[in-house]
């Protein structure tokens, strides 16, 4: 396995997604298309929707989109309701708020609720909240912060969205894949996800989990909705074809790497994340790095933000990163931005790319410095 983890690559591609997709799974892109209404497709489009399934350990219906994440957060919004249906969305960082920007666009009361930046969400604080928003429907949640580096609990909050009977929908996008998240165990009613993460496949194509109550909240929503109307895909999937034309070359290319994911076994996919997420979240620390999270134990396994030292302007350091050393790395949104800086580690991280990120890093600081 360890081969298919680790091609020699002429960049070092640390992005919090889309993340450095091997070879054999990158030239599978290069296959002749296909009949998307024809016999082959449909065994493509099967296996790949078993699998996902199988990675989100769920019975639910699971559908796959062309889009990026954005589309299916969306979509989680759009099918399940309604103009003026209240909601909560509970936020952590800038994609934990873009559920309530969509939301807002589709004429729904959005209830936030917002931790600070660095901080996960607090389940007393969340839960004080719900109570005082008795008409919301719906709590909304990302759980792995990709803004700030936190992953939140899913358990206890997953334990609140059902005491409280409200439809739970948790953003996976950058968490699915690289670190466990039992749809059907923790009952999330609608998980979505997108391929350029853990995945380890080419971005625009996105996933989305829907258990029977979300399936109930879909016949009562009212809101518009066409491209990503769930109840198209359902049909169409019965018949082994997505409603439109589908990103073929993409399929392809996910299909092989859910099959690689899958013969390495999801525990030691998850192990794998563990690891490169302990060894650079210290060595980062060890060479003088502050970690962004407000505590470790917040830290995420797919990506490790750090606060950009206060001697040292960011773009340069981001520049010289990449001009000098091929090494790309992002900085943070919004508020963030030059502020801290941001290392995926989703997908496949070998050693050698450890050690060539540390000493770049070292090396950049070091010509910063003598400036
Ligand atoms: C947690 C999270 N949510 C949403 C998104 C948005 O996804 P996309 O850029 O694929 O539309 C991202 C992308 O980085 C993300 O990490």
């Amino acid at each position: 396995m360890q081969k298919y983890l680790s091609d020699s690559n002429e960049i070092n591609l640390r992005l919090p997604g889309p993340v450095p997709v091997p070879k054999e799974i990158l030239e599978e892109q290069s296959k002749p298309l296909i009949n998307h209404r024809g016999n082959d497709y449909k065994l493509l489009l099967n296996e790949c929707t078993k699998n996902l399934k199988n990675i989100y350990a769920t019975n639910n219906d699971l559908f796959i989109f062309t889009c990026s994440g954005t589309g299916v957060m969306e979509a989680s919004v759009s099918n399940f309701l309604s103009e003026n249906d209240e909601i909560i969305v509970a936020s952590v960082g800038w994609f934990g708020d873009r559920f309530s920007e969509i939301a807002n666009s589709y004429n729904i009361k959005v209830n936030n609720i917002n931790f600070e930046l660095g901080e996960i969400i607090n389940i007393n604080i969340l839960e004080e909240f719900i109570k005082s928003n008795p008409n919301a429907k719906a709590l909304y949640i990302t759980h792995n912060e990709t803004s700030t580096g936190v992953q939140n609990d899913l358990k206890s909050i997953s334990f609140l969205a059902k005491k409280y009977s409200l439809l739970y929908v948790v953003d996976g996008i950058s968490s699915v894949a690289s670190v466990p998240c039992n749809t059907d165990e923790l009952e999330i009613d609608v998980l979505i996800s997108a391929s350029q993460k853990g995945w380890v496949a080419p971005p625009g194509l996105a996933f989305m989990s829907i258990s029977k109550k979300a399936w109930e909240f879909h016949c009562n929503s009212s809101s518009p909705k066409y491209y990503f109307d769930i109840s198209q895909y359902k049909k169409y999937l019965e018949k082994g074809q997505p409603p439109f034309t589908p990103a073929i070359g993409i399929m392809y290319a996910l299909n092989k790497s859910l099959k690689l994911l899958l013969d390495e076994t999801m525990t030691k996919v998850y192990e794998r994340h563990t690891d490169a997420a302990n060894k650079i979240r210290s060595k980062l620390q060890e060479i003088g790095f502050e970690l962004f999270p407000k505590n470790e134990s917040f830290a995420s396994n797919t990506l490790t933000a750090v606060k950009v030292p206060e001697n040292i302007n960011c773009s340069k350091f981001l520049n010289i990163l990449e001009n000098e050393h091929q090494v790309i790395i992002s900085t943070g949104q919004g508020n963030l931005s030059g502020k801290i800086l941001r290392i995926g580690h989703l997908g496949i991280v070998s050693d050698e790319e450890i050690n060539w990120l540390i000493n770049s890093i070292l090396e950049t600081l070091k010509s910063l410095n003598n400036e």
